[in-house]
């Protein structure tokens, strides 16, 4: 490994290649803290072509490599098996230009959804997925997860956002279609393959972002509900009134309790007690709203910057104040969204008194997060019970993080023999070698 470590210092410059266990640590451990691995090296490669060269010499050398954008994904993707190579792409940042008759950029894959949000404010354009980790997530990481955030429910998740993709195989060759083509049928969507394949199949250096219209009014509305089901159905009536909607968020007094305290907030309705929170927001104006939350005392309305945000945070603040007080184990299901409420109930029937469940997601698109609190990270006995619950109820064990680590060993049970051995199959004729991240989507990926 030493002859690599220094061919690596080759390429990138020995300033961009770590070793030192102080500086390698926080790209060994995952946001949540559940995972750790042990690398060989960090290596942060300046462009496409250093991408190029650091592949091309691992793959010959058979070294696993492990691509890694933010480092805020939450199924343990990023975190490398021992003796891996970390390869961090938050140097490949440049956004190009915007092409304000396509409302398309193409984004270097370590640039931060931030910094393209940024980038085209007050264009009339805007990048149609938004989430809280904005600010490290990068633009690599988001299509390598198809992440999905508040906003799929009206603008998809992130699949729906690429208009192109640039990346590069374990062999150091290169796939790229920047165009941003509306309309390509020129063989394999290369790209969608690529979108949602977390590091396993290439490493992304650049996407080419559609981006959505801008929505010029928003309107807020933190709602206090009975229950769950009551939630289901504002949502189904909101979707059918405001053809703006822009976001459809669930939780529950669990995660409100949570944030309050960790973020040392008051209660927004005064006191605890409602069955469901529901947090809409539209690009409608107010009076739109309005007729919806007839007949509900506890709605708080917000249209300004100021007040949205004030709404928001009691539920983009979940994660953070869930990993105040704990390790998680991280549950991201999809349900279809008339059973949500009775999984509900039978997920905290099955947990019981095993763990502290909190409850939230993006209803609109029937899309739950489970969190529990209390068993140790490497006890996955609660994790399968409540997967096993999921496909039970017709619904899939990711709906937006992605398998990961987390999940690999879990996959068979929600994808058929033909299934897998067709992934499988991809995975081989694009990394024969599986070195590109072993034991992410597949425990074995090396004995493909
Ligand atoms: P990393 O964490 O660095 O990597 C994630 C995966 O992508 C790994 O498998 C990695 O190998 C692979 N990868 C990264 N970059 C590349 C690349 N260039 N080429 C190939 N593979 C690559 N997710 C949602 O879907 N919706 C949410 O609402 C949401 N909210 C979040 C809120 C918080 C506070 C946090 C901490 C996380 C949240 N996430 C959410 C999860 C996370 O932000 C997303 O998964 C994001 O897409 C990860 O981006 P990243 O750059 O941090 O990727
Ligand atoms: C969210 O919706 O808040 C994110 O997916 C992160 C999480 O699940 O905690
Ligand atoms: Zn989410």
């Amino acid at each position: 490994m030493v002859g690599v470590v220094e061919r690596l210092a080759a390429i990138v410059g020995p300033a961009h290649v770590l070793t030192d266990g102080d500086l390698t640590a926080a790209f060994e451990t995952d946001w949540t803290g559940r995972w750790r691995g042990r690398c060989a090296a960090v290596v942060r490669p300046a462009d496409r072509d250093q991408v190029r060269a650091v592949l091309h010499l691992c793959n010959s050398e058979g070294v696993a490599v492990v691509p890694q954008g933010g480092n805020t994904g939450l199924v343990g993707g990023a975190v490398p098996p021992d003796g891996a190579v970390v390869l961090v792409t938050t140097r490949i940042r440049e956004i190009g230009s915007l092409d304000e008759v396509a409302g398309q950029l193409t984004a270097g894959a370590g640039a931060t959804l931030g910094a393209v949000a940024a980038a085209v404010r007050g264009s009339g354009w805007e990048v149609g997925i938004d989430l809280a980790a904005r600010d490290s997530a990068t633009i690599g990481g988001l299509v390598a997860t198809n992440a999905g955030g508040a906003r799929a429910v009206r603008y998809g998740p992130m699949r729906s956002q690429v208009a192109g993709i640039e990346a590069v195989l374990a062999d150091g060759s290169v796939v790229s279609r920047l165009a941003g083509l509306a309309k390509d049928n020129t063989g394999y969507d290369l790209a969608g393959l690529l979108t949602g394949s977390e590091g396993t199949l290439a490493v992304i250096t650049a996407v080419r972002l559609q981006l959505v219209p801008a929505a010029g009014l928003r309107v807020a509305a933190l709602v206090a509900l009975p229950s769950t089901a009551d939630a289901v159905a504002l949502v189904s009536r909101a979707r059918r009134a405001l053809p703006g909607l822009l976001a459809a968020e669930l939780f529950h007094e669990s995660g409100m309790q949570l944030v309050l305290g960790h973020a040392s907030l008051a209660h927004p309705f005064g006191a605890p007690g409602a069955g469901a929170y529901l947090l809409l927001e539209t690009s409608d104006p107010a009076d739109a709203l309005a007729p919806l939350l007839d007949g509900f005392d506890d709605a708080l309305l917000a249209d300004d910057e100021a007040g949205r945000t004030r709404l928001w945070q009691h539920r983009e603040r979940h994660t953070e104040a869930i990993n105040a007080a704990g390790v998680p184990h991280k549950l991201d299901v999809s349900l279809p969204i008339g059973r949500i409420a009775a999984f509900e109930d039978r997920c905290l029937a099955l947990v019981g008194d095993r763990a502290r469940v909190v409850l939230y997601g993006h209803l609109g698109d029937g899309n739950l997060h489970v969190n529990l609190l209390g068993p140790a990270p490497d006890d996955e006995t609660l994790d399968e019970a409540v997967l096993r619950l999921v496909i039970e109820m017709d619904g899939c064990i990711s709906a937006e993080h992605g398998i990961g680590r987390a999940k690999a060993g879990l996959l068979p049970l929600d994808r058929s023999a033909g299934d897998l051995a067709a992934m499988r199959a991809i995975k081989r004729a694009l990394d024969p070698a599986g070195i590109l991240n072993p034991g992410v989507l597949f425990e074995d990926a090396r004995q493909t």
